[in-house]
């Protein structure tokens, strides 16, 4: 019996629904992982294509089978059940061999790509130690004295090889265009290494946690800038250089008086006049710069304008310097915070949640933890209320004034 016009019409706009929904799911996404720009990445891409082929042949297959049995099959009025079959040995062998030979052409690239993914990454790598914090990434570059937090560069065309640590609970480390990802555990090393192509030019990634670890685990992103090699080193000389804003320039060091007192390790990188390298932030795209808005108008005195020499006497004396290192700064020798060495020669602050300038940077001191939920900082802006203590912020207890905090803000934009 036909469909009436009415089913008629209903199945057509399933279909005409149906294929726009899946149109819809072709266009990809800024992260998307369909186009991967590593030779790790293209190793997960080519395997998932072939199991999607794979996968298909068979789903069509099997569909196909069930549509004509469905209606070579169907009931009619007086017609007898069709025959069964019991015990048909060759179509059991059939059935069994089958699945057996597929599930071989799936096995043998998927292991192949297991081994050649977890492989040792070769000596000669860039060796990027990574540690997950509750949330934010620090990154330590052993070879080039480097130390920074939640934006990583990377040199085209070279290999690079993470080593991924936590200093509290599981992440999970992933710049879904370069491949990955791999889980972050803790008293365990993880390894991840891959290429970023030469054919690119430089570029911004979004990269993220992907392991539900607390409160912001939402707001634990990190970005990673792949720059051609001459650019990255230029970027890791000025980085591993002491930012020296405040403190009085050092004598001259004083003549060795005997060899075996000689400091082993890397002789310390001549003075640095050059400002290194930066990835351009004009050239950063939609999806890496930061839009995240302010959670309220948190009331600030705008009429103060920050200085960056009292700002530096101010931080220097403040709580800042019990979580946060500034080489070069002896005060500030904390680990538990982001290394702020060179801040201000990165775009984003708080993991990549707010963009880095001096609103935000203000606005962080004053109200970290209004600006990110259950963050480790406590809130400085004498006034507020610090959602985790409950306490009123006080100058006895720690707090900052307006000025104090602008002046703190100028200070660290000085660090580039
Ligand atoms: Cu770290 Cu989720």
């Amino acid at each position: 019996m036909p469909l009436p016009s009415r089913g008629r019409r209903w199945a057509a706009a399933t279909i005409v629904a149906s294929a726009l929904l899946l149109l819809a799911a072709c266009s990809n996404g800024p992260n998307t992982t369909f186009e991967p720009h590593s030779e790790f990445g293209r190793a997960i891409d080519d395997l998932w294509n072939l199991l999607l082929r794979l996968g298909t042949a068979v789903f069509i297959l099997v569909e196909a089978l069930l549509v004509y049995t469905i209606i070579k099959f169907r009931h009619r009025e007086g017609r007898a059940d069709p025959a069964h079959t019991h015990g048909d040995t060759r179509l059991e062998i059939l059935w069994t061999i089958t699945p057996a030979i597929i599930l071989a052409f799936i096995a043998v690239p998927t292991i192949r790509t297991i081994f050649q993914t977890q492989a040792k990454a070769s000596a000669d790598a860039l060796q990027v130690e990574v540690y997950g914090h509750q949330w934010w990434w620090e990154f330590r570059y052993p070879q080039y004295g480097v130390v920074t937090a939640d934006e990583v560069y990377l040199p085209i065309g070279r290999k690079v090889n993470f080593s991924l640590r936590t200093v509290d609970v599981l992440h999970s480390f992933w710049i879904p265009q370069m491949g990955g990802k791999r889980d972050v555990i803790a008293n365990h090393v993880n390894y991840l290494w891959f290429t970023p192509d030469s054919n690119l030019t430089a570029s911004d990634w979004v990269g993220s946690c992907n392991e539900y670890c607390g409160t912001s685990h939402a707001n634990m992103k990190f970005r990673a800038f792949t720059v051609p090699a001459a650019d990255f080193e230029r970027w890791a000389k000025h980085q591993a250089q002491p930012s020296t804003f405040g403190v009085a320039p050092a004598a001259a060091p004083a003549p060795l008086v005997h060899p075996a007192a000689q400091v082993t390790g890397p002789a310390p990188a001549p003075a640095d006049a050059d400002e290194g390298y930066v990835f351009p932030v004009e050239k950063m795209r939609e999806n890496t710069v930061p839009h995240t808005p302010l959670p309220y108008d948190l009331a600030f005195d705008h009429s103060v304008t920050g200085d960056p020499m009292r700002g530096f006497q101010t931080y220097s004396k403040a709580a800042c310097i019990g979580c946060h290192t500034i080489k070069g700064n002896p005060s500030s020798v904390g680990i538990i915070g982001p290394n702020l060495t060179h801040i201000a020669s990165r775009h984003t602050i708080a993991a990549g949640l707010y963009p880095n300038d001096a609103e935000h940077l203000k606005a962080w001191i004053k109200d970290a933890r209004g600006l990110k939920p259950g963050v480790v900082m406590p809130d400085f802006g004498i006034g507020e209320v610090d959602p985790v203590t409950h306490a009123r912020i006080t100058a006895p207890t720690g707090g900052l004034t307006d000025q104090q905090v602008a002046d703190i803000a100028a200070y660290l934009q000085q660090l580039k």
